[in-house]
């Protein structure tokens, strides 16, 4: 995944300001950074620290990393150094292999494991061979194969160099200063104009000019975007972690979106409800977190009588077909997963149309749509999802709404509020099952996307193993790992005898039952009068319940070993 900013200023700037731009983007990836001034090269492990080095430069560029080829070490961190050439790469170049035995073959000394290296050796046999920039650029787009958004700098050269084909990359004008980064997050402070890469471009950049050209080599015209963007949430208030105080901004997130639907984006919904009463076919696609909500969306709608589905993106080909009666609705927080966003091309290609609900505006799946909705969560910082997982439901609740569904959306603010009062019952929940290897969580219905998503915030943050599983599924294979003491979570909306029976089972292997119910009776009861309101209200309880199991277990909550807030490859 990976963040890269990159500064070229008429006024100098020291070390802080590129790495606290840096350091809003460490959500791409936290693996290790670096940081390149035209003078010193610093590369470190863990998270970005950043310092001021008291040194000033009108260049700089730098990069927070999401390995992908070769290990966490700090001679595969970036920048990248070949000569006089120093990059900074997110993506990943497929051809690597073959490029590097050439370059090698060349006379080129490799220093690192990375793909991304080939981009620095590439670029500095041009500069020797003393071919302009701009044909190196070019040149570079012909022959990189895979993704990339690349920052170049040449010693001695006031420039800095950008290409980009399919990961991220926006350019901030300011006053006298040029800012390239990974997301808008890293310059919406500096400045509200910018201008986004497309694919196979690149682009000469001084303090007070750029210029942007295709990969034919000729110029391209490009017009600077206002955009409104509230900065990141940087602080955690008196919260620990940030994921703890993003559940809590839940029911007002939640209003603030239904309150939208009502108004500023009614007409942009009511056109999303024409797109799938016209369609023949309405494919969800999504990853992780947003697929469990793609997941109730298409079984709201499969309920009033809508053909459709819900597609797991990184799938998406191999198990759908779409054409031209289709609209795929692309579900991301990020609008930046690029399972989502090859999903997406590959529907655009067989001529199906395409909406998408989002987060943060002006991401590449929101720019790839026909029509958008934002679900107006607000910068989520934490890498597990929780307050945008609940817009995304609320979002699916009011399209079900639209199609006759007797949900109760008008009161989800409340009841999400309410619901949140069980959390002195789940933090002693968690004090009680932290020490698990392993944990179950079934539904049935609207409860088998809830019992997934409980399942996968509970793995990402406590790192116990969990599964979220059908409960009819249950006795087909699963049982046979319950053993005394296995914890096993089960949804019950409304009694649902299917669901107290499969808890009998588990209860009957001497299961370490729990369950999250509707009704009186229900240790773990939320106020759900629906169904669909329900599944909602779950979730929000697995979200405190895997919050607690984390923070028991004394884990980086906001942070988790291997993962990245916006998975940007393949
Ligand atoms: O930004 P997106 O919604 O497209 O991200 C999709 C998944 O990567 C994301 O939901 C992930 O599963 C979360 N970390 C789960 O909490």
């Amino acid at each position: 995944m990976c963040g890269i900013i990159g500064i070229v200023s008429k006024e100098p700037f020291t070390s802080k300001e590129p790495l606290s731009r840096l350091k809003k983007l460490e959500y791409r990836g936290y693996d290790s950074w670096g940081y390149w001034n035209g003078k010193q090269l610093t590369k470190k492990m863990g998270k970005i620290v950043v310092y001021d080095d008291g040194t000033d430069v009108n260049l700089a560029i730098c990069h927070t990393r999401w390995a992908t080829h070769g290990g966490v070490t700090e001679w595969n961190a970036h920048p990248h150094r070949a000569g006089k050439v120093t990059i900074v790469h997110n993506g990943i170049i497929e051809n690597y292999a073959e490029l590097r035995e050439e370059l090698k073959k060349k006379g080129a000394t490799f220093a690192s494991e990375t793909d991304s290296e080939v981009i620095a050796h590439l670029v500095e046999q041009g500069v020797n061979e003393k071919r302009g920039m701009e044909t190196i650029l070019k040149g570079l787009l012909a022959t990189l194969k895979g993704t990339f958004a690349t920052l170049i700098m040449v010693d001695g050269d006031d420039k800095l160099y950008a290409a980009k084909r399919d990961s991220p990359l926006a350019l901030g004008i300011c006053k006298s200063r040029m800012i390239l980064a990974s997301d808008i997050y890293a310059f919406s402070d500096a400045t509200d104009k910018a201008i986004f890469f497309e694919n196979d471009e690149y682009a000469v950049l001084t303090a007070d000019s750029y210029a942007f050209f295709g990969a034919d080599g000729q110029p391209i015209k490009k017009t600077p975007k206002t955009f409104a963007w509230t900065t990141v949430a940087e602080s955690k208030d008196s919260y620990d972690h940030f994921m703890r105080k993003e559940i809590d901004e839940e029911p007002v997130v939640c209003q603030r979106l239904i309150v939208s639907l009502q108004g500023e984006q009614h007409d942009k919904f009511e056109q999303l409800v024409g797109l799938i009463r016209k369609a023949k076919k309405t494919v969800f696609t999504a990853a992780g977190t947003a697929y469990h909500a793609s997941l109730l969306g298409a079984s709201f709608l499969h309920q009033q009588g809508i053909n459709a589905q819900a597609i797991i993106a990184s799938e998406f080909e191999n198990f759908i077909t779409v054409d031209r009666e289709t609209v795929v609705i692309a579900v991301s927080q990020s609008g930046e997963t690029m399972d989502v966003i090859e999903a997406v091309k590959y529907s655009k290609e067989k001529g199906a149309t395409i909406a998408s609900i989002v987060n943060v505006p002006y991401s590449t799946i929101e720019r790839m749509s026909s029509l958008s909705l934002q679900i107006l969560a607000g910068p989520e910082v934490a890498v597990a999802s929780t307050k945008a997982f609940t817009n995304q439901s609320t979002v699916m609740l009011a399209l079900a709404q639209a199609f006759g569904y007797a949900n109760g959306l008008e009161q989800l603010p409340e009841k999400l509020t309410e619901t949140l009062q069980l959390e002195p019952k789940l933090e002693r929940l968690a004090k009680e099952l932290h020490h698990h290897r392993d944990l179950y969580v079934l539904g049935r219905k609207l409860g088998y996307p809830v019992s997934r998503e409980i399942a996968l915030k509970i793995k990402e943050i406590s790192y116990i193993h969990a599964e979220g599983m059908m409960g009819g599924e249950l006795k087909h294979g699963t049982i046979a790992l319950i053993e005394e003491g296995t914890p096993v979570v089960s949804l019950v909306y409304d009694d649902d005898p299917k669901m107290r029976s499969s808890t009998q089972e588990v209860k009957a292997r001497g299961a370490h039952a729990v369950v999250i119910g509707s009704t009186e009776h229900d240790e773990l009861r939320v106020p759900a009068e629906s169904e669909a309101e329900f599944a909602i209200l779950a979730s929000t309880v697995g979200q405190l319940f895997a919050y607690h199991l984390a923070k028991e277990r004394g884990l980086p909550i906001d942070k988790p070993r291997n993962l990245a807030k916006s998975c940007t490859v393949l």
